[in-house]
Order: C-alpha cells, then structure tokens, then sequence
C-alpha cells in the first residue's frame, strides 16, 4: 500500500493566515506578555511561525501529551509524557495546538492547565475539525476549519511521517 498526498492549504495560505492571526492575538492581549503552550510534537511548527508574528511580549514552553488509542482515533485518556518546565501560575496561557479533532486531548489538557491557575487560559489551533467533536472544548483562535478528512503536512503526521510538509494536505490511499 503506498499513499498520496494532495494538497488541502498550500504554503502561501498558512502563511498569510498565520499573519493575520499574529495581528489578531497581539491586539487581544493589549500589551500584555504572552505564554505560549506549545503541544508537542504536532504544534511545534505553527508555534514558531505564530511566536515570530506575535507584537507582544513572548514566552514559550512544550508539553507532551499521549492519548491511549489506536493511530486515528483518541480515547480520552490523557498522559502527560512531557511536563512544562515553567508554572504557570499568573500568566496569561496560550495553548498552541496543531488541530482540533474530537477534542479529548485538549479537554484534559485544558482542565489540566486550569488548575495551575494561570491568569488567563485561552487555544489557539491552526486546523479544526468541528465535524468530529465530542466534548465542548472552547476555541478562541482557529486557522482553518477543515472537512474530516485526515491530513498531514505543517507539523500533522501520518505514522510519523511527513511533519516537515510545509503545506497541509490529505492522504490519500491507494491499495
Ligand atoms: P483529539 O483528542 O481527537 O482532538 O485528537 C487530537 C490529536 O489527534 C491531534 O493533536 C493530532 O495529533 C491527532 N490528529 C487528529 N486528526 C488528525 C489528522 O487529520 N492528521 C494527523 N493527526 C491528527
Ligand atoms: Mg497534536
């Protein structure tokens, strides 16, 4: 079996995109520093591209996260692999994710990061996919809404692979 990859959000889109959410999150925190969660390892390439578009004050932490499931689906049951190396107590929190798909990963996450009474909590995630959610977690800040397909590229992998794609695109199977 091999697969294709046919291209969802190309390049000039991400960008551009990202730029225009840069400008909308610096203005929503007034000046203010921001901390950005990282979720590795999928949202470490949109974190770097929305930190470099950040006018405010910013800082950068990662955490670490696996879900017990098989490959495609999540099952809610959340393990801290990687634990942030800074509290978070006081700050303004922004966690950066590279999608939202049912949402069991960032609900835990999100409760998890609440406890830690940061001064503010807010997500910000490049893809959604609102079609598949199951719990009600709240986005503040999305780059694109997608279908539900399942899709690789800008930090997203299949099987590991094809994180470095700097476009997001759709597998597609071929027996
Ligand atoms: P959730 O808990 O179902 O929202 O799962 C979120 C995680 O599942 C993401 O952080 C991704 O690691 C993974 N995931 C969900 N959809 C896709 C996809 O289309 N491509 C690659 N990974 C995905
Ligand atoms: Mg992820």
């Amino acid at each position: 079996m091999s697969e294709k990859i046919r291209v969802l959000i190309s390049e000039e889109e991400i960008e551009q995109r990202i730029c225009e959410m840069g400008k909308e999150i610096s203005e929503c925190y007034h000046g203010e520093p921001v901390h950005l969660v990282s979720v590795l390892k999928g949202g470490v390439f949109f974190t770097c591209e929305l930190a470099k578009r950040l006018t405010i004050p910013v800082s950068i932490d990662f955490m670490s996260v696996s879900s017990y499931g098989n490959d495609t689906k999540s099952s809610g049951v959340v393990k801290i692999v990687k634990d942030l190396d800074e509290v978070v107590e006081g700050k303004n929190v922004l966690v950066v994710e590279d999608i939202v798909d049912s949402g069991r990963t960032l609900s835990y996450l999100l409760e998890n990061l609440k406890s830690r009474k940061p001064k503010s909590l807010r997500l910000c995630t490049l893809l959604d996919k609102p079609e598949r959610r199951v719990t009600d977690v709240q986005v503040d800040y999305t780059g694109f809404a997608i279908p539900d397909e399942f899709v690789v590229g800008y930090g997203l992998d299949y099987m590991q692979h094809y994180r470095n794609l700097p476009y997001v695109g759709v597998v597609e199977l071929d027996a």
